[in-house]
């Protein structure tokens, strides 16, 4: 669909689901705020994640670490001192650029010929590329790149020097490694098992973009799996497999807008031997909504050697101590939110509300999946000038809310709120009319099929819950 994304960005707006941040005194770049909408298709993604990840397993226990930690976590993690990107400049507009997304750019664009440089080896001297090319937006000569950490820094406490300098974290992972120890004694799990966690990271990105896809404060979900060494390439299979049956089966993505994308040594991070993307089709190109990593020992050595602390594993079977391998399935849930609105989002021209006239207006379907829908059911009086109507459809309102997210809604013709429904993605709109006055029904409005069904009110709650269950 043409301008799918400004459409999406403009929804999220004018529903309540996205913010920008701090719009009223300018915003500010690669932050966002979710509004009600957003916020309930944002636990929505959570609560799906979470119930696959830990509740229905036996071997994942869940983690709430702290988002500012000791600084020492970050040396030993190797972000401190790896954890950058390549930032240029153009010496004329003064615009800054990540260089490595400048050369992908320029690989993608088939001219490299243009700017003479022929073979992958050259290539790969990025500052050599940067000199031979010039700026996307004027042309200007572009600077050397330099690294750029990409942690936020703070300081604890009213003293600002190097001694009180810490970090807000770039991932939740070094939260589940430092407290393996803790877990593995309180809980009393044997390996292979893993921690989860849910929460916030943040990285100082060069150039945010694509509305929600690179942001600087961000969501994480994360899955640290310990195994045995020598058992973690099985275990990594069975992850990738895994995950990507969550994508397809539980948030219903389309498998065709779903791919696998292994990184190349180049490619991988500086803790893992193995990594491959769960990439999405979004309008702006494939982009990963989850990477799966094989991170091997390497952060709990790292833990162990710099804390002083003995992080090894007792495996009773075996009869010997060791490290375990870790296998991390690693998910952004703002990336995920935006997969499943370029998924959802439909366009009738023409109309498709069967209580109005054809018109010429573009109706917007938004066809969530229902457990991923914001708003879970509407309540709708067929029409507000009717005290009677008001009064019991506020009545059933009431009466529905605690069991599911509702919407009450008299304002406008019954095909508007209609409308106004379908655009939000909620799946059931109960109406109250003149024979729920005589008979104590009300139809249920099926959002995808528009059919209507008459049901008795005694039984609401069982039908509409027995229609969250079968999906
Ligand atoms: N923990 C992996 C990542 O943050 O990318």
């Amino acid at each position: 669909m043409e301008n799918l994304m400004e459409k999406i960005i403009s929804l999220c707006k004018r529903r309540g689901f996205v913010f920008s941040s701090s719009e009223i005194y300018g915003g500010i770049q690669g932050f966002y705020d979710f509004g009600s909408l957003g916020v309930e298709m944002k636990n929505n993604i959570k609560r799906l994640w979470w119930q696959k990840v830990v509740q229905e397993r036996d071997d994942v226990v869940g983690l709430d670490s702290a988002i500012i930690q000791n600084p020492n976590i970050w040396k030993a993690s190797g972000h401190v001192e790896r954890f950058f990107d390549l930032l240029t400049e153009c010496k004329s507009c003064h615009k800054r650029f990540r260089a490595d997304h400048l050369v992908e750019e320029l690989k993608n664009s088939g001219k490299l010929d243009e700017v003479g440089l022929y073979t992958e080896k050259e290539m790969k001297d990025i500052t050599k590329v940067i000199e031979k090319i010039k700026c996307p937006e004027c042309e200007g000569k572009l600077i050397p790149p330099r690294q750029f950490n990409l942690m936020f820094k703070t300081f604890v406490g009213p003293v600002e020097d190097e001694s009180t300098k810490t970090y807000l974290r770039p991932e939740t992972a070094q939260g589940i490694f430092v407290n393996f120890k803790n877990v593995l004694e309180t809980q009393r799990k044997k390996i292979p098992f893993g921690i989860a966690q849910i929460g916030k990271a943040f990285r100082n990105e060069i150039t945010p973009k694509n509305f929600l896809f690179r942001t600087r404060e961000f969501e994480q979900m994360e899955l640290e799996f310990f195994v045995k060494p020598g058992e973690d390439e099985k275990w990594f299979e069975y992850w990738v497999k895994e995950r990507m049956r969550w994508y397809v089966e539980v948030l219903k993505i389309r498998k065709e807008n779903l791919r696998i994308k292994v990184h190349t040594k180049e490619e991988l991070a500086h803790y893992a031997k193995a990594c491959v993307d769960i990439e999405y089709k979004f309008p702006f190109g494939w982009g990963e909504i989850e990477g799966i990593a094989n991170r091997t020992d390497f952060d709990l050595k790292q833990h162990q050697k710099f804390s002083g602390q003995n992080l090894e594993y007792f495996d009773e079977k075996e009869n010997k101590n060791y490290i375990p391998y870790v296998i991390e399935p690693s998910c952004g849930v703002e990336r995920i939110f935006l997969a499943l609105m370029c998924e959802a989002y439909q366009e009738i021209k023409g109309g498709r509300t069967k209580t109005t006239k054809p018109t010429k207006e573009v109706e917007v379907l938004l066809k969530l999946d229902k457990k991923v829908a914001p708003v879970k059911v509407a309540v709708l009086p067929l029409l507000k000038s009717k005290k009677e109507l008001v009064e019991k459809a506020k009545e059933i309102y009431q009466t529905l809310k605690p069991h599911f997210v509702c919407q009450y809604d008299e304002v406008g013709s019954i095909g508007r709120r209609y409308r106004r429904q379908d655009e939000i993605g909620t799946p059931y709109c109960v109406t109250v009319d003149f024979d729920t006055l005589k008979d104590s029904t009300v139809t249920i409005r099926d959002r995808d099929t528009m059919e209507q069904e008459r049901v008795k009110i005694e039984e609401l709650i069982k039908i509409l819950k027995e229609k969250f269950e079968n999906v």
